[in-house]
């Protein structure tokens, strides 16, 4: 590792993270000619948003007839209403457009007889207002977060967006008057310290998967936003709901996606029962997502499961055409022929439920900028996609709308920040003289720790808590203990040591340095979990009693609110959720049920 000396570069905009978000904010600011850097650990192809498989939602109505409010009433409710409605309106209606956009970008959709843009049922997605389940998911096959986003990094390199890659974003500069002004990365290879001093800084880091034990979430995934957010005095919200993408291969964690039960894949338990007619009778297999993980769950934990442990249930595509299975899911196939060893034509996939994407984030408002507690704007801070809460997804997720979440939000901050930007001509603010201390502090630890914490081994004590205490169901003594074993763990993760100290890859420093954001993670989510004490969308707890007053656990009187977890103090705050929409009417409260 090179010397621990600082240079700084200055930018218009520094956007930390290359995954679909970024790349789609990236779009606006190099167009509009602003002096943009872009900041990715791998190369931007490689980022997560590659791995989304299903689609992306949009009422284009391509198949059969659909609306945009019937797509806002699905995201509300499937967020159980804990969504900010203003938000969701901006998503669902920006949709259509969103994906035209990406098409001219030269994104390659699959097609249906008429040359429109195929789209595929997906779980929660109906029409009139929960009806029926409608087409919405529009997909590339298998593999549309790789097609998307390949079409976004080509847009990138026509607009000549400088990319700094393999660079590890470290922390926020912060001023004393609150105001974000850039942050220090350092490049993975060389250890090399750069300030990139910005008038605005836009995170798009993704998510932080890594968190539990088992996840479909690529090894970069490790909540770097948030810890640095979290670190440099921003609240998380909403962190306790986690979604556990119902089908992950078993033993393996590998996504199957969505997109198998919406072309007709079919779950079922050992008895070869079809048994989410019995949880969601009118949606069925294509029921909310934090639906069907409790219903296989439960299935599991009453002795239905498969298997010589019978730990895991079967999604059954045999009886679909091979023809469709080749088409329309030649990416699954390969990934059932690898991960499980089964051809899916031939017979059942073994599925379990696996930690996928999170809720919670940065607090955001629609135009992608980080807001306060009040609603005021952190100058010069945006965040959008996965690491941030806008909040569209409440507490929990529809599928498809991540991949819209990141264009819709992405395009908005990067408009937000093209419009403050060439609003204020003016030259950056001064940087305050501590702006590197907390950083080079840390750094400076890693260098010179001895007989410190093993980093894999207190990652992995990290993981293993966060999946027996905090997983699909969740349990108060649980919980409990849960917050006392990470508040443990992060104390152990303050002395963390790295062996090789002279490693020129710096891959031992890089994955300590991810752990200090992974805790934060954890503790934001475990702390917030305990204190949540309802059952709401994916955090349902085996204290909260179902009645007739708070149907499924949910209580609206007193938990109709955000969380708001501060790591100054370990303290928890809360704020209202958003229920009036901008231009309709509010989708009323009422029970979820599919
Ligand atoms: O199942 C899937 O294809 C995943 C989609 C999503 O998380 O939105």
């Amino acid at each position: 590792m090179s010397q621990l000396t600082i240079s700084v570069r200055k930018f218009d905009a520094v956007i930390v993270g290359a995954g679909g978000a970024g790349l789609r904010a990236a779009i606006e600011l190099s167009e509009a000619g602003l002096k943009t850097a872009v900041l990715s650990k791998v190369f931007p192809t490689r980022s997560h948003t590659v791995a989304a498989q299903g689609g992306v939602s949009a009422s284009l109505g391509n198949s059969e007839e659909d609306h945009w409010l019937w797509h806002m009433y699905d995201t509300v409710k499937g967020a159980d209403w804990l969504g900010d409605q203003d938000a969701i309106e901006f998503m669902c209606r920006k949709a259509p457009e969103a994906v035209v956009e990406l098409e001219h970008f030269g994104m390659p959709f699959d097609r249906t007889d008429e040359g429109k843009i195929y789209q595929r049922p997906f779980g929660g997605h109906m029409s009139n207002f929960g009806e029926k389940p409608v087409r919405r998911a529009c997909a590339a096959a298998d593999r549309t977060g790789h097609a998307m986003l390949h079409a976004l990094y080509q847009r990138n390199v026509r607009a000549q967006t400088q990319f700094f890659v393999e660079w590890m974003a470290l922390d926020l500069i912060r001023d004393q008057d609150g105001e974000v002004l850039g942050v220090i990365a350092m490049e993975m290879e060389t250890g090399e310290l750069v300030a990139f001093h910005s008038k605005a800084t836009i995170f798009a880091t993704g998510g932080a998967g890594h968190v539990y034990y088992s996840s479909t979430n690529a090894f970069i995934n490790t909540g770097d936003g948030l810890g640095m957010a979290a670190r440099a005095g921003i609240p998380l919200e909403d962190m306790e709901f986690w979604q556990f993408h119902p089908t992950g291969v078993a033993g393996a964690g590998v996504l199957i996606t969505e997109g198998v039960r919406g072309e007709g894949g079919i779950l079922r338990n050992s008895d070869n029962e079809r048994f989410m007619e019995r949880y969601a009778p009118n949606a069925k297999d294509l029921a909310s997502r934090d639906v069907v993980s409790r219903a296989m769950v439960t299935e599991i934990n009453e002795g239905r499961g498969c298997g010589p442990h019978k730990d895991f249930v079967l999604l059954d595509l045999t009886h679909l055409d091979p023809a469709t299975i080749m088409k329309r899911l030649p990416g699954i196939r390969d990934i059932a022929i690898q991960f499980a060893g089964v051809d899916p034509i031939k017979a059942p996939i073994p599925v379990v439920p696996t930690c996928h994407y999170q809720m919670g984030g940065i607090p955001t408002n629609y135009r992608g900028e980080v807001v306060e507690k009040d609603g005021s704007i952190v100058k010069g801070f945006y965040a959008a996609g996965e690491v941030a809460c806008a909040s569209v997804h409440g507490a929990n997720r529809l599928g498809t709308n991540s991949l819209l979440d990141l264009l819709v939000f992405g395009k908005a901050s990067g408009c937000s920040v093209v419009e403050s930007v060439k609003a204020n001509v003016v030259a950056h603010k001064e940087l305050p003289p501590d702006f590197a201390d907390r950083t080079l502090a840390r750094l400076n630890r890693l260098n010179t720790q001895k007989g410190g914490a093993n980093v894999n081994e207190t990652r992995l004590d990290m993981q293993r808590t966060m999946q027996n205490h905090c997983g699909v169901f969740r349990f108060n003594d649980l919980l409990k203990e849960g917050v006392k074993k990470i508040t443990e763990i992060e104390a152990r993760v303050a002395q963390t040591e790295i062996g090789d100290k002279s490693s020129s890859w710096n891959t031992a420093r890089t994955e300590a340095l991810e752990l200090d954001n992974l805790i934060e993670v954890a503790k934001s989510t475990m702390v917030s979990a305990e204190a949540r004490k309802e059952s709401r969308g994916a955090h349902v707890r085996d204290d909260a009693v179902d009645s007739e007053a708070h149907p499924n656990g949910r209580d609206d009187e007193l938990w109709l609110k955000h969380s708001l977890w501060y790591r100054e103090g370990n303290r928890m705050d809360y704020k209202p959720v958003i229920l009036k929409p901008l231009t309709v009417e509010t989708i009323a409260l009422k029970t979820r049920a599919y």
